[in-house]
C-alpha cells in the first residue's frame, strides 16, 4: 500500500466539513481503495502504528508526508461542462443564451467534426483539468461520435473519471451543425458500444467501509446527452428515456433545465401539453437518481418538486449563469426541497477551468440571493442573510457532485471503502498569503477562495497519480 500523513480535510455532509491534523491513511496500491484511517498519529508514530494494522514500512511501502502548510483533501466533482467550448473560454458575455449558442457556440463545436483537431483540444482539457484538480468530469462533447468517443480514450488514458456524452440535437440547430433524426438515434448507439471496453477494475476485499460485493464501476462511463429540450425531438427524447433504462443500474443522463428566460418561453411553446419545462423530461422518463440537470435557474416549487421525487441531481453554474446573464439560482431552495446539488463549470457559459471559480461565485451568488429575497441589494445588513456555508460550498465540490454521479459510496471523501481521489494543496501561487501562523483550515479556506491550479501538487484519481504541479 501506500500511507498518506499530515492534515486532511473532507466533507461528511452538507453541515459537516472535517478536519483531520497527523491523519494517517492507507490505500491499497492495487485498487486504490483507502483501508484505514487512523486520527492523531504524530511523525514519529507512523511505523508502529502502521504495524498496529499489519503494514510494515520496508522499502516496498510509499510513505507520503505533508509538509506544514499542506493540506490533503477529496478531488473536485465537475458536474458539468462542455469538452468542446474550452477553446471559447472567456468569450461571449455580451450575449444571452440563444443568441450565445448560435454565435459562438455551434460554429466552435461544428469544428469538433475534425477528429484530430478533437484529439488536439481533448488531450488539452483534460490535462489542465486534472491539474486543476478535477478528478470526476461530467463531459458533453459535440455531437459528432468518433470526436467524442476520442473524448473518453483520453479521460482513460490519462486517469481522470469521467462521463462522456455525445450530444443529441436533430432541430433548431444551424445546417452545419446538427443531425437527423435517424442519425442521432444511430449514432448515439453506436457510441455507447464503445465504453463496452472500459472494465471495471478487479473487486478486492481489503476495503470495509463500501459494499465491496459490488464492482466498482469503470472510469469512464457513457452518459446520454439530450442537449435541451429545445434542440431534441420528442422522438430522441423518447429514445434516450428507453435507452436509458434498458440497463440496470440505468445509463447516466445529462440535460440543461431552465437556464435562460427566453429558453424558457420556447420550450413551452414546443411542449404545449407539459405544464412545466422540468415536466418535458418527466414526460419522457428522462428524470431519475441518474439525471444531472445543469442550470435550473428558473424553477418553480413544483418542478423542485418533481425533480426531488425522481431523485435527479442539479449541477450549479453559477460562473456561467453570471456570464450569461441568465440570473441567480436560488441553491437554498434546491438543498431545502431535498434536492441532490454539485457545482458545473459549464466551460465556455462558464470561463474558469476547474471547480474552484465556480465554488467562489456560488458563494457570492448566494449572498446576492439572500439580500435580494430579503428585499434590498442595497443594505444587506438590514436583511437576515443566508448564504451558503464553507461546508455547503465544499460539499458540493465533492461529496454532492459524487451523489449527483450515483458515485457518493466509492468517492467524495475519505471514508475507509472509498476510492482514493485526493488533492495535495502546496501554497505556491502568488495570490495565496499563507505563513507558519495559519493554521490549516486557514490555508484550505484561503486556497479555496485565493489559489488556482499551482497550489495543487500532487493529484490522484483511485490512487494513481494522475496530475499536480510538484
Ligand atoms: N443549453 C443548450 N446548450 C447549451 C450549452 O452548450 N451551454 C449552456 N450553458 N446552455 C446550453
Ligand atoms: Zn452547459
Amino acid at each position: 500500500p501506500t500511507l498518506y500523513h499530515g492534515t486532511l480535510i473532507h466533507s461528511l455532509s452538507l453541515t459537516q466539513l472535517e478536519v483531520l491534523p497527523n491523519a494517517l491513511l492507507c490505500v491499497s496500491d492495487t485498487d486504490g481503495i483507502i483501508e484505514w484511517l487512523e486520527r492523531g498519529v504524530e511523525g514519529s508514530e507512523i511505523q508502529e502504528v502502521a504495524a498496529r494494522k499489519g503494514v510494515i514500512l520496508d522499502g516496498g511501502v510509499e510513505v507520503v508526508v505533508l509538509g506544514k502548510g499542506e493540506v490533503l483533501c477529496p478531488g473536485m466533482i465537475d458536474t458539468h461542462t462542455h469538452a468542446p467550448q474550452y477553446p471559447n473560454n472567456g468569450l461571449g458575455q455580451q450575449y444571452q443564451l440563444l443568441e450565445w449558442l448560435d454565435k459562438l457556440t455551434f460554429p466552435r463545436e461544428a469544428m469538433f467534426a475534425d477528429v484530430e483537431y478533437a484529439r488536439r483540444i481533448y488531450d488539452q482539457v483534460v490535462k489542465r483539468n486534472l491539474n486543476a484538480g478535477t478528478t470526476t468530469a461530467c463531459y458533453y462533447g459535440s455531437l459528432h461520435d468518433e470526436s467524442t468517443r476520442v473524448l473518453a480514450d483520453i479521460c482513460d488514458d490519462k486517469g481522470q473519471r469521467a462521463f462522456v456524452g455525445k450530444c443529441c440535437m436533430d432541430r433548431n440547430c444551424p445546417p452545419t451543425y446538427t443531425e437527423t433524426t435517424e442519425s442521432c438515434i444511430s449514432s448515439t448507439k453506436s457510441w455507447l458500444s464503445h465504453f463496452d471496453k472500459f472494465t471495471s477494475p478487479s473487486s478486492s476485499d481489503s476495503g470495509s467501509g463500501s459494499d465491496q460485493s459490488v464492482p466498482s464501476p469503470p472510469l469512464v462511463q457513457p452518459i446520454l446527452t439530450p442537449r435541451f429540450a429545445i434542440s431534441t425531438t420528442p422522438e430522441v427524447l423518447a429514445f434516450i428515456g428507453k435507452l436509458a433504462h434498458s440497463r440496470s443500474p440505468s445509463i447516466a443522463i445529462q440535460t440543461h433545465l431552465s437556464e435562460n428566460p427566453a429558453e424558457v418561453e420556447f420550450t413551452k411553446q414546443l411542449f404545449p401539453d407539459c405544464e412545466t419545462y422540468a415536466g418535458v423530461y418527466d414526460k419522457y422518463d428522462l428524470l431519475g437518481p441518474g439525471t444531472i440537470l445543469a442550470h435550473c435557474v428558473h424553477l418553480d416549487d413544483k418542478e423542485r418538486e418533481v425533480i426531488s421525487k425522481r431523485g435527479a441531481g442539479i449541477s450549479h453554474c453559477p460562473t456561467s449563469n453570471t456570464h450569461l446573464n441568465s440570473g441567480a439560482a436560488d441553491v437554498g431552495k434546491m438543498l431545502r426541497a431535498g434536492i441532490k446539488v454539485g457545482l458545473g463549470t459549464d466551460c465556455g457559459g462558464g470561463y474558469a477551468l476547474g471547480i474552484l471559480p465556480s465554488l467562489r461565485q456560488a458563494a457570492g451568488v448566494s449572498r446576492f440571493v439572500s439580500w435580494s429575497s430579503a428585499g434590498s441589494t442595497a443594505s444587506p445588513s438590514s436583511c437576515d442573510a443566508q448564504p451558503l456555508s464553507l461546508p455547503q460550498l465544499f460539499h458540493m465540490a465533492t461529496l454532492g457532485g459524487a451523489s449527483l454521479c450515483r458515485l457518493e459510496s466509492r468517492i467524495g471523501n475519505f471514508l475507509p471503502g472509498k476510492e482514493f481521489d485526493a488533492l495535495r494543496i502546496k501554497p505556491a501561487s502568488p495570490g495565496m498569503w499563507t505563513d507558519d501562523r495559519d493554521s490549516p483550515e486557514e490555508v484550505f479556506e484561503k486556497w479555496l477562495f485565493t489559489g488556482d491550479d499551482r497550489d495543487v501538487a500532487d493529484v490522484w484519481v483511485r490512487g494513481r497519480r494522475v496530475g499536480g504541479a510538484a
